[in-house]
């Protein structure tokens, strides 16, 4: 049986965050230290002007944090942009890619996104790199092709197996309550896996394959159950603590049910 990646639980904050709220990262650091997550790692992806103040409080324990994008180049002439090394050197380790919301605003491409993945992992970063359709392509049949298009275009070519974490997002789930049946997600998440394994040729099972859009503590334990889902992307609920734990603990179920009696 091939070794199952650790599972990743991450927020991500979008456009949501002030100074007086970092006591929710401080919340989820202590639940973390806890062993509230189990075997999961668990990563908050914050607007870029908290990055450095979550760093500090995340430092010396295994909440990891992330930035929410940056561009392919390391400097330059690009104002109000954010590059790879930076999100580094202000204490990131992950950050999202070719989130749908960047693919609509700015018109992210599949090149952009790869691009960014390769500047992100030369910076020692690990990239979520963000695929999903349409309610419009779902409904016309077109959401394997559409996926298989954007893991296509999106993935570096030889990527660093480690610094790379894809996420699921169908585009009509996102902050909707709308969430695909199970055998859905099941579904493309095998046919992701089995992408990833065709177009990574070296230790694919490494890469890890989450599931985002309206995940809630209701709904997390049947939705990281199905099959090929390592994790889940979080936005809404992710801004609670006591929310984002309570989706972090199917991961402390799941290790206790492992536990031999
Ligand atoms: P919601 O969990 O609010 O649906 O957002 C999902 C998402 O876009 C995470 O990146």
């Amino acid at each position: 049986m091939s070794r199952r990646p650790q599972p990743l639980v991450a927020g991500n904050w979008k456009m949501n965050g002030l100074i007086a709220d970092l006591g929710e990262i401080e919340a989820v650091r202590d639940a973390v230290v806890a062993g509230r997550a189990g075997r999961a790692e668990v990563l908050i992806c914050p607007p870029a002007t908290l990055i450095a103040a979550a760093a500090k409080i995340a430092q010396g324990t295994a909440l990891k944090i992330g930035g929410q994008t940056c561009r392919s180049e390391s400097c330059g002439a690009h104002t109000g942009d954010i590059s790879a090394a930076m999100l580094r050197d202000a204490g990131a380790s992950y950050v999202i890619l070719g989130h749908s919301e960047r693919r609509a605003s700015y018109g992210e491409t599949n090149a952009a996104v790869r691009a960014r993945a390769v500047s992100a992992a030369q910076a020692g970063l690990t990239a979520i790199i963000c695929v999903g359709e349409t309610k419009a392509d779902r409904d016309a049949g077109r959401a394997f092709s559409v996926v298989g298009r954007q893991l296509l275009g999106s993935i570096p070519v030889n990527p660093d197996v480690e610094r790379l974490v894809i996420a699921y997002e169908p585009i009509w789930a996102i902050g909707t309550g709308l969430t695909p049946t199970i055998q859905d997600v099941a579904a493309m998440h095998r046919f992701m896996r089995a992408e990833v394994d065709r177009l990574v040729h070296s230790d694919a099972g490494a890469i890890r394959l989450l599931y985002g859009g309206s995940v809630r503590p209701r709904n997390a334990a049947e939705l990281m159950a199905a099959e090929h889902v390592d994790g889940a992307l979080i936005g809404g609920a992710s801004l609670d603590a006591d929310d984002f734990m309570a989706i972090a603990n199917v991961y402390l179920r799941d290790a206790e049910a492992k536990v031999p009696a």
